[in-house]
């Protein structure tokens, strides 16, 4: 069609996109469509912030690397990426859910580990702590034979892959829970963090005079065929921005029951104050799929 008002733009990419053969995608463009244009009548977008929006969508793809993702940051930091999982998790949103974001940290070579070993792989400073976690079905039975995926940052608030001074794969795990669902670990508590803000995730958080930090947490990704894969976090409710995550990622589920300790610990390496968390996660039958990793490497072999 020949336009000929502003309007009827959008009934001409309506109707271009009408044609998309694949009803799921073609859903999705014709609500993509409604809605960008709404937003851009809404805002009555000037022709100088469609270009300085350009910039900004190119600059997020020009900040990702292997070892940095800046679109996952951004879509967290606008809070899409929990709008996202808790319309996906508990009966579509309708019930509680230990579901939570995967953050742009995970990699998918964690490193095999026994149940009682630790994370630490070079030495990080920081309180001991000591994790117990079962695993269930919906019928509270134990999960044997899940693959679980630990991976924090340092108490210094960096995880290795943004830190050349920790060994390769320093704070992550993969273990396999026994036949009574459970597993335990060793490792440092966690701090929060400061997400980067070097990019245009930096450029929104300052315009909205927002703190970038993370509470700390503990990630976990629990993966056994017949069940949902569960991507988890479990916050530190001593965190001092554990009510305004960045990210806006914390729920009332996944706030833990981290315990500090003043007494000598049990086990060797550990100094005092220490912590214990024993935490259980929930699993529902569905899919068993691991997400695509958003990074694949350190910082420092990046740059060699
Ligand atoms: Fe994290």
């Amino acid at each position: 069609m020949i336009i000929e008002n502003q309007a009827m733009v959008t009934d001409a990419v309506v109707d271009a996109v009408s044609r998309t053969e694949d009803p799921r995608l073609r859903e999705i463009l014709l609500a993509l469509v409604r809605h960008l244009h709404g937003f851009v009548r809404e805002v009555r977008l000037t022709e100088r912030e469609f270009q300085e929006a350009a910039r900004i969508v190119a600059a997020i793809g020009q900040k990702t690397t292997a070892s940095h993702n800046e679109a996952v940051l951004m879509a967290g930091s606008l809070g899409v990426s929990s709008l996202v999982c808790l319309l996906n998790n508990g009966n579509s949103g309708q019930t509680e859910t230990q579901a939570n974001l995967l953050g742009p940290f995970w990699r998918d070579d964690q490193p095999p580990s026994a149940s009682g070993d630790t994370l630490v792989r070079s030495p990080t400073p920081g309180p001991g702590l000591a994790v117990r976690v079962a695993i269930e079905d919906a019928n509270g039975r134990p999960v044997a034979g899940a693959e679980v995926d630990v991976w924090h940052s340092s108490p210094e608030g960096l995880y290795e892959n943004q830190d050349p001074t920790q060994a390769e794969m320093n704070l992550r795990g993969r273990f396999v829970s026994d036949q009574a669902g459970r597993f335990h670990f060793r490792s440092v508590k966690p701090a929060g963090y400061p997400i980067p803000i070097d990019g245009p995730v930096g450029e929104l958080v300052k315009a909205t005079r927002r703190h970038n930090f993370r509470p700390a947490h503990l990630h976990f990704m629990i993966y056994k065929p017949g069940f949902k894969t569960l991507i988890s976090q479990i916050y530190s409710p001593d965190d001092e921005h554990i009510d305004s995550d960045v990210q806006f990622g914390v729920t009332r589920a996944l706030i833990g029951d981290y315990v500090r300790h003043d007494e000598p610990a049990p086990e060797p390496d550990f100094g005092t104050p220490w912590y214990s968390l024993d935490q259980r996660f929930v699993l529902v039958s569905g899919d068993a799929r691991r997400p695509v990793a958003p990074i694949r490497a350190k910082a420092a072999a990046e740059a060699s």
